[in-house]
C-alpha cells in the first residue's frame, strides 16, 4: 500500500478529478454537438443526464475506488471476486482506446498552438480548407500528437501528487480566466445574442432520438465516467474527505466549462453566420477565423491563449487516461512506474494512427463502409461512447447485486458525518439501484442498434 500515490487533499483531488472530466469534450466536442443537435434542446437533456445518471454514477466510482485502494481492475476484484474484475478491465480497455483518438485530435490544438503563436497560420484566408488540409498533413500531425503523448508521459511518470495534481493545480485556473475573458469579448461580437438565443432558449420540438443518445454519451464522456478513471482517482482519495461534495464540486465544474464553452463558441458562430460549420471542425474554423479578424497581434495573443487553454484541458484529461492503465500494471503486476508508463504511451499512440489517418489520408479509413462510410476516429469514438454507458450501467448493477448499496452507503458516509440521514442519501440510492442501471440499460441497447443498423428499424 505505501507504494500507492495519494493525492495530498481535498484541494488536490478535486482539482484532479475536475482535471479529467474537463477536457476536450467540453470544449471541443460539446459546442458542436450541440450545434448538430437543436442547441438548447441538446443543452436541456445534457442537464437531466448529469444530474439523474451521471452524478450517482460517479459517486459510485469514487466510492469503489476509496474502499478498495486498488486500480480499476483490482478494485472490482477486491470487491466482488475474480469476475467482476473483468469489468475493470473493459474499462481500462475502452480508456486505451478513448486516449488513442483523443491524443490525435489534442495534436490538432497543440499543433495550432503553436502556429498561431509562432507561425502564420493567421494569415490564412479560408479556414475551413485550411483545417481539412491541416489534419491530412501526416507529418505535421504526426508530430504533434506524438509531442502531446511525450508530454503525458513525462506527466504521468512523476506520480500522482508531483505529476498529475501539480499540473492540474497551475492549469485548472488558468484555464477558467481564459475561457471568461474570451466569453466577454464573444458577447460584444456583433448578432452575439443570436447565437446566445440559439444556445439557451430551447425548441423542444427539436429533441429526438438522437439528441437523447448524444446527450447521454457525451455526458458520460464529459465526467470521465464508466471506464475506471474515477475509480483509480477515487483509490488516492483519503478517508477523512467527503466523497459526495467532491463529486458534487467536480460535475458542476465540468458542465459549468461545457456551458461556458458554448456560450462562447455560438456569439462567434452567430457573428460570422457560420451555421453552416459543423462537426470536429467547428472550433478550429470558426474560433481561428474570429482570431484573424481580431488583427494580426491581437490575434496571436488570444488565439494563441485559447489553444494553449484547450492543450491544458486536453493534459489533465489525457493524464487521466494514461493513469488508468498505468495503475492497473503498476498495481497488479508489479511493474515499475515509469517503464510502464512509456511504453503504454507508445503503444496508445500506435494504436491511434489508424485515427490520424482518416479524415482523407487513407480512403478506407476515411469512409468505413460498414459504417455508414464515416471516418475511423468517428467510429473509435462511438464505440468508447457505448462502452462508457455500458460500464457505467454494469458498476451499477455491481453495486446493488454484489456490493451491496449498504456497503457504498457505509463507505460514503466516512467524511460525511450526515449522510447517512440525508435525503441525498435516499436519491443516490434510488438512482444507483433502479434510474440508472434501467435507463443506462435499455439507452445503450437503443446506441448500439441505432449505431450500426439505424434506429429507423426500432423507431419505424
Ligand atoms: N472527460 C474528458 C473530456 O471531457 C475525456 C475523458 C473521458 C477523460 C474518459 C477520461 C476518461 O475531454
Amino acid at each position: 500500500m505505501s507504494t500507492r500515490g495519494n493525492f495530498s487533499g481535498r484541494i488536490g483531488f478535486i482539482l484532479a478529478a475536475a482535471g479529467s472530466a474537463v477536457g476536450l469534450g467540453n470544449i471541443w466536442r460539446f459546442p458542436y454537438l450541440a450545434g448538430q443537435n437543436g442547441g438548447a434542446a441538446f443543452l436541456l437533456i445534457y442537464l437531466i443526464c448529469i444530474f439523474t445518471l451521471c452524478f450517482p454514477v460517479m459517486i459510485g466510482e469514487i466510492a469503489i475506488g476509496r474502499k478498495a485502494q486498488s486500480d480499476a481492475y483490482g478494485s472490482y476484484q477486491k470487491l466482488g471476486g475474480a469476475q467482476w474484475g473483468y469489468l475493470g478491465l473493459f474499462g481500462i480497455v475502452a480508456g486505451i482506446f478513448i486516449l488513442s483518438f483523443y491524443n490525435v485530435v489534442a495534436g490538432w490544438a497543440f499543433g495550432y498552438f503553436l502556429e498561431i503563436t509562432f507561425g502564420n497560420l493567421l494569415n490564412e484566408t479560408d479556414y475551413g480548407a485550411f483545417f481539412g488540409a491541416y489534419i491530412n498533413n501526416s507529418w505535421t500531425i504526426l508530430t504533434f500528437s506524438l509531442g502531446f503523448m511525450v508530454l503525458t508521459a513525462l506527466i504521468v511518470s512523476q506520480g500522482v501528487q508531483k505529476g498529475i495534481e501539480a499540473a492540474a493545480k497551475i492549469m485548472m485556473p488558468a484555464l477558467y480566466v481564459i475561457l471568461i475573458s474570451l466569453i466577454i469579448y464573444s458577447l460584444t461580437l456583433p448578432n452575439a445574442i443570436e447565437g446566445v438565443k440559439f444556445y439557451l432558449v430551447p425548441n423542444l420540438s427539436e429533441i429526438n432520438v438522437q439528441t437523447i443518445f448524444f446527450a447521454l454519451g457525451q455526458s458520460f464522456f464529459s465526467l470521465s465516467l464508466g471506464m475506471g478513471a474515477l475509480v483509480t482517482y477515487g483509490s488516492y482519495v483519503g478517508k477523512n474527505q467527503n466523497i459526495v461534495s467532491s463529486a458534487a464540486i467536480i460535475s458542476i465544474a465540468d458542465t459549468s466549462v461545457a456551458f461556458l464553452a458554448g456560450l462562447m463558441v455560438f456569439p462567434m458562430v452567430a457573428a460570422l453566420n457560420a451555421y453552416d460549420v459543423q462537426g470536429p471542425s467547428l472550433v478550429f474554423v470558426v474560433l481561428t477565423q474570429v482570431f484573424h479578424n481580431m488583427g494580426p497581434i491581437v490575434g496571436r495573443i488570444v488565439g494563441g491563449a485559447f489553444f494553449l487553454l484547450l492543450c491544458f484541458a486536453a493534459l489533465t484529461s489525457t493524464i487521466s487516461l494514461l493513469e488508468v492503465p498505468a495503475a492497473y500494471m503498476v498495481d497488479q503486476k508489479k511493474f515499475p512506474r515509469k517503464p510502464v508508463v512509456w511504453g503504454l504511451a507508445l503503444l496508445i499512440f500506435v494504436l491511434g494512427l489508424p485515427s490520424m489517418l482518416s479524415f482523407g489520408r487513407v480512403e478506407f479509413l476515411s469512409h468505413l463502409t460498414f459504417y455508414k462510410n464515416r471516418d475511423f476516429l468517428s467510429f473509435v469514438s462511438d464505440m468508447c461512447d457505448i462502452s462508457l454507458t455500458v460500464g457505467a450501467c454494469l458498476m451499477c448493477i455491481f453495486i446493488r447485486k454484489r456490493w451491496k448499496i449498504a456497503n457504498m452507503t457505509e463507505e460514503l458516509s466516512i467524511g460525511n458525518d450526515n449522510y447517512m440521514g440525508s435525503w441525498l442519501r435516499k436519491y443516490i440510492d434510488f438512482t444507483i439501484s433502479w434510474v440508472c442501471p434501467i435507463l443506462l440499460g435499455i439507452l445503450s441497447l437503443l446506441i448500439i442498434f441505432d449505431k450500426f443498423w439505424g434506429i429507423e428499424l426500432i423507431f419505424g
